[in-house]
């Protein structure tokens, strides 16, 4: 694997394999890589001929500029982590390749961005939509590879690749979890040891969120109680826990089609954002799934 650092060095790369008829995937990264990357790394290897991981800490997404300060970089252990998976190229753009003196353009994908992190995170998902536009277009990616811990980013980038025509297939792949259901995070490195041992409540209480709702318990019931079960745990600020409908994430009061629960809360200082699948309980959405 080799490390790249400029939009005419990928170039010249990803030119030469095109005109050796062989295709690309890349696994856009801010770094700090941990098994969730790793995955998705490995997805990508399994299912193109070349593979590019793209490290940027892509500052347009930070709301807030303590969080851009405090972000893990970590390039050179993120390269020797790499190693094994067989990825042949580490892009590391620096801010004057991605956002050169006079850049102008935003892309801003409406809808599936609002709420959630979109209405916690203002000028994240513009951020987010505009840096994975400019790395799909680099790199030339034929498929791109994303987790679903973020599967409100992942419905943004689908959205904007559909929408602006571009040729990449964007691949959801399962969130990685820690052995006590944590879901892997960069940001989980910033927990200290008390505040590690209460996270993975959080999972705990969707799973528990998602069976009530299974049970036919009333969302709005469901969501309090799941709400007083992570303060109790010793979570801070809930920023949102919510039932949304896949994949358009429309806000849902019942779970009569398939649905997802999402959570962002705040432990000790870091944000932790976790979704699971809600199975459809409606009766009439049972005799759906039957018949289908
Ligand atoms: O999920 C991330 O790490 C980032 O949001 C991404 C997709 C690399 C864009 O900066």
């Amino acid at each position: 694997m080799i490390i790249i650092r400029t939009k005419a060095d990928l170039r010249r790369l990803t030119e030469g394999w095109r005109r050796a008829g062989e295709t690309i995937g890349v696994v856009p990264t801010m770094g700090a890589l941990h098994a969730g990357h790793l995955s998705l790394v490995e997805a990508a290897c399994a299912a193109t001929d070349r593979v590019i991981v793209t490290l940027f800490v892509n500052p347009r997404q930070f709301n807030n500029p303590a969080d851009l300060a405090k972000y893990p970089r970590t390039e050179e252990s993120d390269g020797e982590k790499l190693k094994p998976y067989g990825a042949d190229i580490l892009y590391v753009p620096d801010g004057a390749q991605m956002y050169p003196e006079g850049f102008a353009t935003t892309v801003s994908v409406t809808g599936v961005s609002d709420g959630l992190c979109g209405a916690a995170r203002p000028g994240h998902f513009d951020g987010v939509a505009t840096v994975v536009t400019k790395l799909l277009l680099q790199t030339d990616a034929d498929q791109a590879f994303f987790g679903e811990k973020d599967y409100q980013q992942l419905q943004v980038v689908r959205r904007l690749a559909e929408d602006l025509d571009l040729k990449t297939r964007i691949i959801g792949c399962p969130t990685i979890r820690e052995g006590d259901g944590l879901a892997m995070s960069s940001r989980n490195l910033r927990l200290d040891g008390n505040a590690r041992a209460v996270a993975p409540v959080v999972r705990e209480a969707l799973s528990r969120a998602a069976d009530s709702i299974c049970d036919g318990i009333p969302i709005a019931i469901v969501l309090q109680d799941t709400r007083a079960r992570l303060t109790d745990a010793g979570l801070g600020e809930i920023d949102y826990l919510e039932l949304r409908g896949d994949p358009d994430l429309a806000i849902l009061s019942t779970a009569d089609r398939p649905a997802r629960i999402f959570v962002a809360a705040w432990l000790d200082g870091v944000r932790l954002i976790d979704n699971i699948p809600v199975p459809v309980t409606s009766p009439q959405a049972r005799h759906l799934e039957t018949a289908g």
